[in-house]
């Protein structure tokens, strides 16, 4: 894995969104792999900015990694809206390229495998991933086993408390969501792993320096050929002599 750290994650962004320009000139119609959460913002801030100074975006094909079940894409706490905030309505990506699962399908077992089919017909170029603070990737879930594809996850009990700040109380917050699995997430061709601040410090340790394990999801990453794991000075504080 390739690390690199960065003073703040507003320099961080910039690395990445640095990073998918490059994928977005260089291919007819680039697939990009989205994320969600605070992490991605400073990334979507410095890509909004490069398609201000003109990078063009509208060939270009998203697909978000999961979304909550139960919310409305309108509802303030889904990731339709998180993504129509942060990135859609600043480009020119066009709707019809944007996809995110859809949390309200009346079948979801169907809505997981139509997902499939898209990230099929649509190999990512570059996934942008987050990192849960128990080391979930998406919303792939410590277990015993990691599931390959698209499926339903109900959360775990820390992913819930992490994500409440979002919502009025805990019990606003979905105890379900859509999530691509990690088989899914591995075929990307390159993959950036975000982390900042200092809460994220232990898991990446685990993630980037210990064994490859189901209940430290991201931990899988080290078996991906193009990893870099993008960090501030605060997240990186668990891994001394790591390139700076
Ligand atoms: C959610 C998302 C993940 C994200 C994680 C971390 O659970 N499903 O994709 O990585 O939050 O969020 P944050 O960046 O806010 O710490």
């Amino acid at each position: 894995m390739n690390i690199r750290i960065f003073a703040t994650p507003q320099e961080a962004g910039i690395y990445a969104a640095a990073i998918a320009e490059g994928v977005l000139v260089s291919r007819p119609r680039p697939v990009l792999g989205l994320a969600t959460g605070t992490t991605p913002i400073p990334f979507y801030e410095a890509l909004v900015n490069l398609y201000r100074c003109g990078l063009d975006m509208s060939h270009t094909i998203t697909i978000n990694l999961d979304e909550y079940i139960g919310l409305p894409p309108d509802h303030p706490q889904s990731y339709h809206d998180f993504m129509r905030q942060h990135l859609f309505a600043h480009t020119n990506l066009r709707t019809e390229h944007t996809h995110i699962p859809n949390g309200m399908a009346s079948s979801l077992q169907e809505e997981c495998e139509r997902y499939d089919r898209l990230l099929h017909d649509h190999p990512i170029d570059l996934q942008i991933l987050g990192i849960g603070v128990n080391g979930h990737i998406g919303f792939n879930e410590p277990n015993h086993l990691l599931l390959a594809r698209t499926h339903v996850v109900r959360l775990r009990e820390e992913t819930m408390r992490s994500n409440a700040r979002f919502f009025a109380s805990m019990d606003d917050v979905p105890r379900e969501a859509i999530t691509m699995g990690v088989q899914s997430i591995l075929q990307a061709e390159r993959i950036l792993l975000l982390a900042f601040g200092p809460e994220k410090a232990d898991i990446i340790a685990e993630a980037v320096r210990g064994n490859v394990r189901t209940d430290v999801p991201a931990s899988i990453l080290q078996l991906h050929r193009r990893v870099t794991v993008v960090l501030d000075a605060e997240s990186a504080r668990g891994l001394p002599g790591a390139i700076r």
